[in-house]
C-alpha cells in the first residue's frame, strides 16, 4: 500500500489503526499492533494518570515502531494530567486520537508538541469542524462500532463516502470492520485507512479477561445491542443478563441518577477485566461474528494485510458487462 497518506503521516507500514479501548487498551497490545506494521494506541479511559503513563512506557519498551494514545475528553473529569502525560512522553508518541468531546482546545497543544492529531467523528458536520480546528486525520466511526457512538447513528456505509467527499484530510473508517474485505470496502468508499476496536480485544496481548475474549469468539452477528439511548447516549455492547436489566430500566424513562449504578465504568471493568460477565457490560461492535480465534495482535495485522492484498489483486464482482 505504498503512497498511502496515512502511512506517510504516521510513519507506519499499513493504514490499520487500533482504536483507543477503555480499560483494555494496554501498552503491550499497542506495541503488538505497531510491531505488525499498524498503529497501536494506548487507551486512557478507565486508567489513572499513573497507569496511563506506565502503559505508554510499556509500549515504548516493547516496540521501536510508532504508536499513539487516545484521549476521550469527556471520560475524564479532569484531562490535565493525561495531557501532561502525553506531552511528557512526546518523543515516544506518534499521534493522539481525540474522542468524546470538543477537540478544539486540545488540537493546538498537541500540534505544538509535534504530534499528529486524529479526531473521532460520526457526522460530516463534525468532520468538517475537526478539519477546520486543525486535525490531521479524521476517524469517522459508524454506529456498528463497539462502545460509545455518535447520536446520529450513521452507518459506516453511508458515512465514509459523505465524509471523504467533504474533507480534504485523510479519512480513517471505524465500525464493524474485522477482516480484509471490510478494509478494502472502506477504501473503495473513500477511506484511506481503517480503525478496528473489537477485533483487537480478542488478542493474546490485550489485558481483557479471558472470558471477555472467549465471549467475542462465541458471538454472532446479532450479538450486540445499543444501551443508554433513553439518556441520549448510544453505547454498543454485547447482549447479556446485565444489559437486559439496563434495557428494562430504560423502558421506564429513568433519570441519569437512576441509570448511573448500572452504566458507570466500574461495571465495564468488572466484566472486561475481572471476567464477571453477569455483573457488568462489555463493549462490542457488530463485526464480532467474524472473530473466530484469539490470536496475537501482530499476527492479526499481518493476516488483515494479506487478506487485503489477495482481494485487491484478484478483485472481481458479479457485475454485467457493458452492452
Ligand atoms: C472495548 C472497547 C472500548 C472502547 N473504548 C474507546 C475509548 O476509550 N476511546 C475511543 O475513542 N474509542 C473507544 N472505542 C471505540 C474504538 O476505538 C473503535 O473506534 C471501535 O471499536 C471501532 O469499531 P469496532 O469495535 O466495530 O471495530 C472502544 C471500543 C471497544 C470495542
Amino acid at each position: 500500500m505504498g503512497g498511502n497518506r496515512i502511512c506517510e503521516m504516521l510513519g507506519i507500514e499499513y493504514p490499520i489503526i487500533q482504536g483507543g479501548l477503555a480499560y483494555v487498551g494496554n501498552g503491550t497490545l499497542a506495541a503488538a499492533v505497531s510491531n505488525g506494521g499498524g498503529l497501536g494506541v494506548v487507551g486512557s479511559a478507565g486508567r489513572s494518570v499513573e497507569d496511563f503513563r506506565r502503559q505508554i512506557q510499556i509500549a515504548a519498551e516493547a516496540t521501536d515502531k510508532p504508536f499513539g494514545v487516545n484521549l476521550p475528553i469527556s471520560e475524564h473529569s479532569d484531562n490535565t494530567g493525561y495531557v501532561q502525560a502525553i506531552l511528557d512522553h512526546k518523543e515516544h508518541i506518534a499521534a493522539v486520537s481525540i474522542s468524546a468531546g470538543n477537540p478544539k482546545p486540545y488540537i493546538p497543544i498537541f500540534k505544538e508538541a509535534g504530534l499528529t492529531v486524529m479526531v473521532l467523528t460520526s457526522t460530516v458536520t463534525h468532520s468538517l469542524k475537526a478539519e477546520q480546528a486543525g486535525a490531521d486525520l479524521v476517524v469517522c466511526e459508524g454506529f456498528e462500532a463497539g462502545g460509545h457512538n455518535g447520536p446520529a447513528e450513521m452507518t459506516l456505509f453511508s458515512l465514509i463516502p459523505q465524509v471523504s467527499k467533504a474533507v480534504r484530510i485523510p479519512v480513517i473508517a471505524a465500525g464493524g470492520i474485522a477482516d480484509g474485505r471490510g478494509i478494502l470496502a472502506a477504501m473503495v468508499l473513500g477511506a484511506e485507512g481503517v480503525q478496528l476496536g473489537t477485533r483487537f480485544v480478542a488478542t493474546l496481548e490485550c489485558q481483557a479477561h479471558e472470558a471477555y475474549k472467549q465471549a467475542l469468539v462465541n458471538s454472532h452477528d446479532d450479538a450486540t445491542v445499543v444501551m443508554e439511548r433513553s439518556i441520549g447516549r448510544v453505547t454498543r455492547v454485547l447482549k447479556g443478563a446485565f444489559v437486559d436489566q439496563i434495557l428494562s430500566l430504560e423502558k421506564t424513562s429513568p433519570s441519569i441518577e437512576e441509570m448511573l449504578p448500572y452504566i458507570r465504568g466500574v461495571n465495564n471493568r468488572v466484566a472486561a477485566i475481572e471476567g464477571n460477565l453477569e455483573d457488568g457490560w462489555l463493549n462490542c461492535g457488530q463485526g464480532v461474528g467474524l472473530i473466530q480465534s484469539i490470536e496475537s495482535a501482530t499476527d492479526i495485522v499481518k493476516t488483515l494485510v494479506a487478506e487485503v492484498d489477495a482481494l485487491h489483486s484478484g478483485f472481481s464482482v458479479q457485475w454485467p458487462k457493458l452492452s
